[in-house]
C-alpha cells in the first residue's frame, strides 16, 4: 500500500492532548516489553475518536481508567489503535511487545554492538509504543528501565534519575522523570554495558551541571574533544545567546550503529560514533572540527528544538534551520571564522544547489511529503540556516539577539511555526517581514546578475542587478524575492569608498535590499573607475553572476577587504576555465590565473588555512551545477587536467611551501596546526598531480612516517590516485592491516577504496561487501563505501556497472534501511543534463528497484518524483 502524501495546509491541532506519560520497560534484546500509562485531555470538544500510531509493534492490551477494553472499544491496524467515544479526561495503560535485535532501520528501540538505544525522530516512538507520536502532543515522561543487570548495567533515560535499585533473578531498575514537557521524538533511552567520563559546567547562574559521556568500553581516551567541545558550546551558548542549561545533568551516549549522525534527545544526546570520537591516531583534522560543531548543534537544539519544539514536521527547518545557524555561528566564533564560512558555502553549493537542480526541489519549509524522512535535506538544514542569517544581515546583530530574546520568552514550552519565529523578528526590530517570508515558500536558487557603470561624467558608478527564478519541477511560477546585498566599492587603488546612495552616506560598507526582478542602485561622487564587491560574506543563498571583465576580477582576488569574495572570485575565475575547457575539450589556463595562485601562495598576510581554502578548486559536484549538459568523464578529466598543469607551472612554489609547512611539533588541534597541515597537504596533492617520482616518493614517506591520521590518511589517498596501481594496493593493505579492527580506521579505508579510478572498481567493491568486517546494517560502512564511491568517484559511478551495483545495493537496504537507500538513492534520481546513454541505463535500474515487493515509501516517493521529471 503506497503512502499518501500529506500537506502542510490541512494541518489541524491534536484532538486530544497527554499531559503525563509513564512508560515501563522490560527490555530484553529480542523481546522487550513496554507498558505506557497515559494521560489525556480532550481539546476538539467534537472529537470522539482517539487515534495513537504504531509501526511493527505486536498488540497485547489496552484498558481505559483502568479497565481493559473489549475490541468493540476500539480499531486496531496495523499503524493505529483508535479509541473510541473516548471521553474528556481518561487514562490509557496499553501493553505491547517489540523486537529490537529485529529493528535494522534503526527507528524506535534497536540493538547496537551489545546495547540498546532508541532514535524517535522523526517517527521511531510509534516503534515503540502506541501513541500520539506527533510534535505538537508535549507531555512529561517518567520511564523506568528494567534489564539484566549484567548485559546492561547502565540504564538511561531523559531527565532526572529518581529511583534505582536491585530486582530478583540478576535485574536491576532505574526511573528517570524529565520534568520538561517534550514530544515523544525526543524520547530516549540506552541500555548497556558502556565506559564513561565525567565533567561539570557551571552555568551562568552558579548551578552545577554534571556532564557525562557514555561509550562502548575501551573508547574512553576517544571522548575527550567532545567533553571540551560540549563545555565550549555551553558557554557560548550563554555568552551568544543569554541561554543556560536546564538540568542537573547531561548525559551524551555514542553508539556505532546509527542513521543520522547525532540527535538532541532531552539530556541524553546520542551521537553516531563517527561524529563523537577522535584521537589524533584515528580521527582527521576535519573530523576534529565536526565534532566541536555537532556537539554544539545538538546541545544548542536544547532550547531551539526541545523547549521550543515544531508543530508539525512541516515546520523542521525551524529547529534545524535555526540550530544550523547557530551551530555554524559558533563554529565561526571557535575556528578561523573565514575559512569556516567559507566550508560553510561549500557544502550549500555541493549538497543544497543539486537539490534545488532535482526532481526532489522544495522549499525550505515543504507544502507536501510522503515520508518526512526524506525532508531532512540541505535546503531545509543549509539553505534554511541561510534564511535565519539573512534576517540578521537585514535587522544586525542586535535587533536580532532582541528577537530571539523574544522568542524565547514568547514561545517557551511550546509547538510552534516557522512564521512565530519570523513574527518576533519583525516584532523586535520593527522590520516587515512580508515578502522576505517567500523564501519559506519558494524553492529553487535565485541567479542574480550584476553589471556596474561608471558615469564620468556626472561621477556616478550605476549598480544594476537582476534575479531569476527559474521554476522548480512542482513550482512553476516563482516572484522575485527579498535578496540582501552586502557590499562595497573599491576604487582603483583597492580602498573602499564611502557609498553614497540618494543623498545619503552609508559608510564603507551597506546592505542593499534587492527586492524587484530589476534594480538600480546608483552611487554617487564616484570619482574614478570603480569595482564593485557584492554578497560578502555570501549574504544570500544565490548564484551570483558577475559581469565584471577578467582584469577586475584578479584585481578582487587580490585586493578585497572581503576575504569571503576573495576566495568566490578566485572560485569563478576556475569555474569559468573549467567551464570553457569543458566546451574546448582542452584545457588552458591563462597565465594571470596561475600567477593569482603564485601571489597567494607567498604572500605573508594570508594564513595557512586560507591559503589551502583559496587553491582548492571547485569540485566536479560543483561543475555540474554549473553545465547545461552533463558527461562526468569529460568533467573529471577536465578539472584532473586543470590540476596538473597548475602543478607543472608553480612546482618550484608547491615544493617550498610544502617545505615551509613540515613540523615535527608533536600533533595538536590549533586552528594555527590544522592551517598548516591543510596547506602541507594540498601542496602534496598538487606535487604528486603527474605522478612524478619524486613528489610520489615524499608522499610515500609522509604516509609512512606520519604521526597523526591527518597527514597519513591526506597522503593514502594521493598515493591511491596518483601512485599507480602497485603502489596503491601497497598502501591500502597496509593502511587494512594497521586499521581494520579501528571502526573509524576501517571506514576511512572503505571510502579510499571506494574512490579508487580503476576499471573493476565494482568488482572490487562487492567484494568488500563480503569481508567479515563489512555490515551491511552499519549505515556509516554503507555510507563510506557507496556513497564514497557515488560522490566523489563520479567517473566510475556514472557508468552501466556504476548504476547496476548501486541499484543492486538499494535492493537489500530496501528492507534493511529504507532511510539509508534513501539517501543514496538521491544519486541516481537527477539526471535530466546526463548523457542519453546515462538517461537510458539508469531509468531501466529505477524501473528495476521500483518494482520490486514492497518497496519502502522513502524510496517510492523519490523515484517517482524522478520518473515524473523525465
Ligand atoms: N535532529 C537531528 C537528527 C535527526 C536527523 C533525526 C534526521 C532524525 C532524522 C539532529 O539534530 C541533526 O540535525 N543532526 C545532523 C548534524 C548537524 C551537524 C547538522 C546530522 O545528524 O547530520
Ligand atoms: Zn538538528
Amino acid at each position: 500500500m503506497a503512502k499518501e502524501v500529506i500537506y502542510r495546509k490541512d494541518y489541524k491541532a491534536p484532538d486530544f492532548l497527554v499531559d503525563n506519560v509513564s512508560l515501563e520497560f522490560d527490555l530484553h534484546e529480542s523481546k522487550t516489553l513496554v507498558k505506557s500509562r497515559i494521560e489525556f485531555k480532550k481539546s476538539n470538544a467534537d472529537a470522539t475518536d482517539c487515534v495513537l500510531y504504531a509501526d511493527d509493534l505486536i498488540f497485547i492490551s489496552v484498558s481505559m481508567n483502568g479497565e481493559l477494553l473489549s475490541i468493540d472499544d476500539y480499531i486496531l491496524s496495523e499503524n493505529e489503535l483508535v479509541v473510541k467515544n473516548a471521553p474528556d479526561e481518561f487514562f490509557l495503560e496499553v501493553e505491547n511487545e517489540i523486537n529490537p535485535k529485529a529493528n535494522t532501520s534503526l527507528s524506535g528501540l534497536y540493538y547496537s554492538s551489545g546495547n540498546l538505544t532508541t532514535q524517535c525522530e522523526a517517527q521511531g516512538f510509534r516503534r515503540i509504543t502506541y501513541y500520539p507520536d506527533r510534535p505538537d502532543v508535549m507531555a512529561k515522561f517518567e520511564v523506568t528501565l528494567r534489564g539484566n543487570k549484567e548485559n546492561y548495567p547502565i540504564l538511561l533515560s531523559n531527565g532526572n534519575l529518581i529511583d534505582s535499585g536491585n530486582l530478583e533473578d540478576g535485574r536491576h531498575f532505574a526511573k528517570y522523570e524529565d520534568p520538561f514537557k517534550k514530544p515523544s521524538y525526543l524520547f530516549a533511552l540506552v541500555a548497556g554495558k558502556l565506559d564513561h567520563i565525567e565533567d561539570s559546567f557551571t552555568t551562568m547562574s552558579g548551578k552545577k551541571v554534571a556532564l557525562k559521556i557514555f561509550c562502548n568500553p575501551g573508547n574512553v581516551n576517544k571522548c575527550y574533544h567532545a567533553m571540551a567541545s560540549l563545555k565550549k558550546a555551553m558557554k557560548w551558548d550563554e555568552e551568544t545567546y543569554g541561554r543556560e542549561y536546564d538540568l542537573d545533568i547531561f548525559n551524551v551516549v555514542f553508539v556505532d550503529d546509527f542513521n543520522a549522525g547525532a540527535m538532541e534527545n532531552k539530556s541524553l544526546n546520542i551521537f553516531n560514533s563517527s561524529c563523537a570520537l577522535a584521537d589524533p591516531i584515528t580521527a582527521v583534522d576535519a573530523e576534529y572540527q565536526f565534532i566541536e560543531t555537532i556537539i554544539g548543534h545538538e546541545y544548542f537544539h536544547n532550547w531551539t528544538g526541545d523547549r521550543i519544539t515544531c508543530r508539525s514536521w512541516f515546520e523542521l527547518t525551524l529547529k534545524e534551520g535555526l540550530t544550523v545557524f547557530r551551530h555554524e555561528s559558533f563554529g565561526e566564533s571557535v575556528q578561523d571564522r573565514d575559512v569556516n564560512r567559507i566550508g560553510d558555502v561549500v557544502k550549500l553549493r555541493n549538497i543544497q544547489l543539486p537539490e534545488d537542480l532535482s526532481p526532489m526541489a522544495h522549499s525550505i519549509r515543504p507544502d507536501s511529503f510522503v515520508e518526512i524522512e526524506n525532508f531532512y535535506t540541505g535546503t531545509v538544514y543549509e539553505k534554511g540556516a541561510e534564511v535565519i542569517r539573512m534576517m540578521k544581515t537585514i535587522i544586525g546583530d542586535e535587533n536580532f539577539r532582541k528577537a530571539t530574546d523574544l522568542y524565547f520568552e514568547k514561545f517557551d514550552g511550546q509547538a510552534v511555526a516557522c512564521d512565530d519565529f519570523v513574527s518576533c523578528m519583525a516584532e523586535a526590530s520593527g522590520f516587515d517581514f512580508t515578502h522576505f517570508k517567500l523564501w519559506y515558500s519558494q524553492a529553487g536558487t535565485p541567479i542574480v546578475t550584476s553589471t556596474g557603470e561608471w558615469d564620468k561624467i556626472n561621477r556616478t558608478y550605476k549598480i544594476t542587478l537582476t534575479q531569476e527564478n527559474k521554476p522548480t519541477n512542482n513550482q512553476k511560477e516563482k516572484l522575485p524575492l527579498f535578496i540582501p546585498v552586502k557590499m562595497g566599492i573599491l576604487n582603483h587603488e583597492g580602498q573602499e569608498i564611502d557609498l553614497i546612495l540618494n543623498g545619503k552616506n552609508l559608510g564603507k560598507e551597506t546592505v542593499l535590499h534587492f527586492t524587484e526582478e530589476k534594480t538600480e542602485f546608483v552611487f554617487e561622487e564616484v570619482h574614478s573607475q570603480p569595482v564593485y564587491s557584492l554578497f560578502r560574506d555570501f549574504s544570500a543563498p544565490i548564484i551570483h553572476k558577475n559581469k565584471l571583465e577578467d582584469e577586475d576580477k584578479y584585481f578582487l582576488v587580490k585586493h578585497d577587504t572581503n576575504p569571503f569574495c576573495r576566495w568566490d572570485i578566485l572560485q569563478q575565475l576556475s569555474m569559468d576555465i573549467l567551464l570553457k575547457s569543458i566546451h574546448d575539450e582542452m584545457v588552458e589556463v591563462p597565465e594571470n590565473f596561475i600567477e593569482a595562485f603564485r601571489i597567494i601562495l607567498s604572500d605573508e598576510n594570508i594564513s595557512n588555512s586560507m591559503k589551502a581554502t583559496l587553491l582548492t578548486l571547485p569540485s566536479e559536484k560543483e561543475i555540474e551545477s554549473n553545465c547545461e549538459f552533463i558527461d562526468h568523464q569529460i568533467i573529471h578529466k577536465v578539472r584532473q587536467e586543470f590540476i596538473s598543469l597548475i602543478s607543472i607551472k608553480l612546482h618550484e612554489e608547491m615544493m617550498d611551501v610544502f617545505g615551509e609547512t613540515y613540523s615535527k611539533k608533536e600533533y595538536d588541534v590549533s586552528a594555527e596546526e590544522i592551517g598548516r597541515r591543510s596547506l602541507h597537504n594540498i601542496c602534496l596533492s598538487y606535487l604528486c598531480a603527474n605522478g612524478e617520482k619524486g613528489s610520489i616518493h615524499l608522499a610515500e614517506h609522509q604516509y609512512f612516517h606520519a604521526d597523526n591520521m591527518t597527514d597519513q590518511y591526506s597522503a593514502l589517498n594521493i598515493l591511491v590516485s596518483k601512485a599507480g596501481e602497485r603502489t596503491a594496493e601497497i598502501v591500502l593493505d597496509n593502511f587494512y592491516d594497521l586499521y581494520k579492527d579501528d571502526i573509524s580506521g576501517f571506514n576511512k579505508w572503505l571510502s579510499a577504496q571506494a574512490r579508487r579510478d580503476i576499471d573493476n572498481i565494482t568488482d572490487k567493491l562487492r567484494e568488500i561487501m563480503q569481508y567479515e568486517k563489512f555490515s551491511i546494517t552499519n549505515p556509516n560502512n554503507v555510507r563510506r563505501l557507496m556513497g564514497s564511491f557515488a560522490m566523489f568517484n563520479a567517473n566510475r559511478f556514472h557508468t552501466e556497472e556504476g548504476y547496476k551495483f548501486l541499484t543492486d545495493v538499494l535492493i537489500s537496504l530496501n528492507t534493511i534501511n529504507p532511510n539509508i537507500a534513501s539517501g543514496l538513492v538521491d544519486h541516481m534520481c537527477s539526471f535530466s543534463k546526463f548523457k542519453e546513454e546515462n538517461k537510458e541505463i539508469i531509468l531501466r535500474e529505477l524501473k528495476r528497484l521500483r518494482s520490486i515487493d514492497k518497496l519502502a515509501p522513502n524510496l517510492q516517493e523519490k523515484i517517482d518524483n524522478a520518473l515524473k521529471a523525465v
